[in-house]
């Protein structure tokens, strides 16, 4: 018989099908035993009957142990009650791998031990559910792009300099010198942007970030695109229809993974173009009526990027920020040089910033000087000035962080969990 899978359990209604699996949980009442069959597109209830299926085959089935791989055969039958809307009448077991004392049992268990065991916690039905809604976000920022005619650039990896600051940089060994691992794709992004007008990287980038907080990972992706003569509000205007397309694809896909983990969606329904905007003096001064202590000129806190999300339920932008807290590349805005062409857009409901971008500079001789004053290594960027002497024109771009984005969409407290294998300053394991 062919392997059938359980996402696929309706077309089979009134039919045997074979199933490959795991056990998630048994229960038994009187002489009917009921196995709860996971075989990763979802759970189904096995009720078996040693009338049914002998007493051979009942007795091991009474045996099996959470997580036991096994392969079952059944009559699929409607039920509304049941998860699924489906059971199983078994027919039939056959055990693969008996499991034993799987450490993760239906009790409560601490983080900590549950992210030693990150990879037997993925099993579990709400990380199962969490996982399955990054790979729908992917899919959906992926078609987003796709269907806009940008041309998938990946940036490499390994790289000569940094992007993002020289404080968060991990170096690595590279034969006799060394790299270090990217921080953003943004530099070769625009290289690429100049020899195909549209495009976008999307990959894994890396930060030696020694903050222990809810939004830091060391490891984590970032979907970036980066438009040739686009201009700050071209990319203003890019950001809030690709994340309204990423949302509504989720909420229209994802129905049962979001209800499963409990997320009230009411507010991320609203979410569509356009989005509120302020400019960095506006919310210096909104801080400042809400009794926060800030001075103008820094980066906001995550306390600060809570409090100016407050009076909205969806996501905001902060614009023209001071050119002495962003990035070297920022384009000097021509009527103020204090500031920058730049903006962050900041998620509703506490989750702080899921997007950094802006106008890059497109004038060498300011660029020049931006690396120079920034302390970079100038040999590491003659590549990156050549797209300054050679066709250098107005450019824009963005950089949004997937597992923000994930967190923020599901509702979970944390981006531990909204990445298979987190990595963070205290956790390099599994
Ligand atoms: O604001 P950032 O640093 O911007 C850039 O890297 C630009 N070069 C992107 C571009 O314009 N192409 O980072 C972009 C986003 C942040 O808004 C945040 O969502 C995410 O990346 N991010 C992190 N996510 C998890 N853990 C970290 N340590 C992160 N650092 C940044
Ligand atoms: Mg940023």
């Amino acid at each position: 018989m062919k392997q059938e899978y359980i996402e696929d359990i309706a077309k089979f209604e009134g039919k045997e099908v074979l199933i490959k699996g795991w056990l998630y949980n048994k229960r038994s009442s009187g002489k009917i035993l009921f196995l709860l069959v996971r075989d990763g597109t979802g759970v189904i209830q096995a009720v078996a009957t040693a009338s049914a299926i002998g007493q051979e085959a009942f007795d091991l089935c009474s045996k099996l142990t959470q997580e036991s791989s096994l392969e079952v055969t059944g009559k699929v039958r409607k039920d509304d009650r049941a998860v699924g809307g489906y059971e199983l009448e078994l027919t039939g077991t056959e055990l693969i791998s008996l499991s034993n004392e799987y450490p993760i049992t239906p009790k409560e268990h601490g983080v900590e031990f549950l992210l030693d065991k990150r990879h037997l916690w993925l099993r579990s039905s709400r990380q199962h559910a969490i996982l399955r809604i990054r790979s729908e976000i992917i899919k959906a920022c992926r078609d987003f792009f796709d269907e806009r005619n940008f041309v998938l650039m990946d940036s490499p990896i390994l790289t000569p300099a940094a992007c993002e600051g020289t404080t968060t940089l991990f170096e690595v060994g590279y034969f006799d010198g060394k790299a270090y691992l990217t921080q953003s794709g943004q530099l070769y992004n625009e290289a690429s942007a100049m020899a195909f007008g549209k495009v976008y990287c999307f990959g894994p980038t890396f930060r030696a970030e020694k903050s222990k907080t809810r939004r830091h990972l060391t490891e984590f992706w970032m979907i970036e695109p980066e438009v040739a003569f686009a201009t700050l509000e071209d990319t203003m205007v890019l950001i809030e229809e690709f994340l309204s397309s990423v949302v509504s694809r989720v909420i229209d896909r994802r129905k049962e993974e979001l209800k499963r983990i409990e997320r009230d969606t009411t507010s991320l329904e609203k979410i569509e173009p356009p989005f509120p905007r302020m400019s960095y003096d506006e919310a210096v001064q909104i801080l400042k009526k809400k009794g926060q202590s800030f001075e103008w000129g820094g980066d906001f806190g995550a306390e600060d990027e809570t409090i100016l999300a407050q009076s909205f339920e969806v996501p905001v932008f902060v614009h023209h920020f001071p050119a002495q807290c962003k990035a070297f590349y920022m384009k000097p805005d021509p009527e103020n040089k204090k500031l920058c062409l730049s903006c962050d857009l900041l998620a509703p409901e506490g989750y702080g910033e899921i997007v950094g971008g802006g106008e890059r500079m497109d004038s060498l001789e300011d660029l020049e000087r931006g690396i120079a004053k920034e302390g970079l290594p100038r040999e590491c960027f003659e590549w990156y000035l050549d797209l300054r002497r050679f066709g250098s024109c107005p450019h824009a771009g963005f950089g949004l962080g997937l597992e923000r984005t994930v967190a923020w969409i599901c509702g979970i407290e944390h981006v531990r969990e909204t990445i298979p294998f987190p990595r963070m300053i205290y956790r390099l394991t599994p």
